[in-house]
């Protein structure tokens, strides 16, 4: 199974999302599952995460360094299983894209966080550090429930 997070840049959120995802899988014995990132634009192709994201990222045990950013392009609606998007933005970007013989499905992270009242994930790009943190914790439990989902069928 393929599993894509996809953001705006390519360099906070959903960068974090994969190093997150990655972490836990390989914690819970999920084998099957590969994960990649992507953004639906292409401002930051090719570089790093921002250093605000690798630093928290770090700071809670997960590895974003070696991460280079990609855009989201057609073939990744054919190749990938599931693409989850981060904000509602980037959910009805992705929808625009889509291909109308697309096979891969398309669902907001947060629709796996349990609390309703977390339903998108804010762009930390222009905010404090206090943002980079926010992010992780909202891809930890969301991710967890996806897992846990996954694990049931
Ligand atoms: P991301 O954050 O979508 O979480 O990677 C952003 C990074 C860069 C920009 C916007 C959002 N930007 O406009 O350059």
């Amino acid at each position: 199974m393929k599993i894509m997070f996809v953001c705006l840049g390519n360099i906070c959120r959903s960068p974090t999302a994969h190093a997150i995802a990655q972490k836990r899988a390989i914690e819970q014995g999920l084998t099957y599952i590969t994960f990649s990132s992507s953004g639906t634009s292409g401002y930051h192709v090719g570089e790093h995460p921002d250093e605000r994201a690798i630093t928290h990222g770090a700071q809670h045990g997960y590895d974003l360094s070696r991460l280079t950013a990609q855009r989201l392009t057609q073939d990744d609606f054919y190749e990938q299983d599931l693409l989850l998007t981060m904000d509602e933005q980037n959910y009805q970007d992705v929808l625009a894209m889509q291909p109308s013989d697309a096979t891969a499905s398309i669902k907001r992270l947060l629709d796996y966080h349990p609390d309703p009242k977390f339903a998108q994930v804010p762009d930390p790009y222009y905010g404090g550090q206090a943002g980079f943190d926010a992010v992780i914790a909202m891809c930890e439990t969301a991710i967890d429930a996806l897992f846990s989902e996954l694990g049931n069928k």
